[in-house]
């Protein structure tokens, strides 16, 4: 559910000693790393996300990407236009100033995602989403039942409409950009994610969005109706998020029929009949 903590608000140490682990993960444009920091006597676990340098990396769609990403200077631009080296630092630092603006966000926003820790010069930092050492699985790779699917489904349906409150669409969301922990997920690899107000195919790629997601519920069961899924995410007032989170809201959202008619509207007339 968004907003619910995660970590206590404590949770970080100074930053006194930093110890790599070791690689959790290699992807096409990126490391992880286990990091673990120790200050004021207590030790936590960083993943730490590195981006392989812009020539080495598959950017496949960022050109779709850029024209949302602020400012720089137009000498940046020139440069990034006309791929020099200098533009491809640049694009490489926008990119990551991207991916890492958009945790911060948000995170501050309340979306369950790992709490940022520090922009790096080739990444950043942020709480490592796992047990003792081991990483928490990608949603992908856990066979959810279907009695959890559905309620995991809701609970991502509130993730999506808390980000678009807050302005966002995720933009390559699917079960490998959800981390599966302690029955909750975790959204993560913010590198896509894109701004509803400024970015012109934010409506498509929320509804990429939740097509790629659906899939893998559907297959474990989950039926739902995308437009309605895409209405209701966009329609969601800011601010409402929080209200959930903090329980208040829950009577609402049973009445609102958020759980029962995105996934079978007869159903959920039949349900709010007994109730009444
Ligand atoms: N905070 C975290 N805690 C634990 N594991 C993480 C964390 N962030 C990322 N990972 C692991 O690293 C993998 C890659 O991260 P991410 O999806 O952000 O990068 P990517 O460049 O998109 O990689 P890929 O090309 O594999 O999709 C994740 O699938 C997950 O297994
Ligand atoms: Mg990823």
């Amino acid at each position: 559910m968004p907003g619910g903590d995660l970590f206590p608000a404590d949770w970080l140490v100074p930053a006194e000693l930093h110890e790599h682990l070791g690689i959790l993960k290699t992807g096409k444009e990126s490391e992880v790393h286990l990091v673990a920091r120790t200050g004021g006597g207590r030790t936590v676990l960083l993943a730490e996300k590195r981006f392989k340098a812009r020539e080495r990396r598959a950017f496949r769609n960022d050109f779709i990407y850029r024209g949302s990403w602020g400012e720089g200077s137009r000498r940046e631009s020139r440069a990034i236009k006309k791929a020099t080296r200098f533009g491809h630092e640049a694009l490489q630092s926008r990119w990551i100033g991207n991916e890492w603006d958009n945790l911060v966000h948000l995170h501050a926003a309340g979306v369950t995602v790992p709490p940022p820790v520090e922009l790096l010069e080739d990444g950043y930092r942020m709480a490592f989403i796992g047990d003792g050492r081991v990483a928490a699985p990608r949603l992908s790779a856990i066979d959810l039942d279907t009695t959890t699917a559905k309620r995991v489904w809701y609970e991502l349906l509130e993730e999506l409409a808390a980000m678009v409150a807050a302005d966002r669409v995720h933009g390559d969301l699917s079960a490998y950009n959800v981390l599966w922990w302690r029955e909750r997920p975790v959204l993560i690899d913010f590198s896509q994610t894109v701004d509803v107000i400024t970015h012109a195919s934010a409506r498509e790629l929320l509804a990429r969005d939740i097509d790629a997601l659906g899939g893998y519920f559907t297959r474990r069961g989950v039926r739902y109706d995308r437009d309605w899924v895409l209405a209701r995410a966009e329609t969601r007032e800011p601010g409402r998020a929080a209200r959930v989170s903090s329980g208040a809201c829950e009577e609402d959202r049973r009445e609102e029929g958020w759980r029962e008619e995105a996934d079978d509207p007869q159903e959920a007339r039949a349900g709010r009949a007994a109730r009444a």
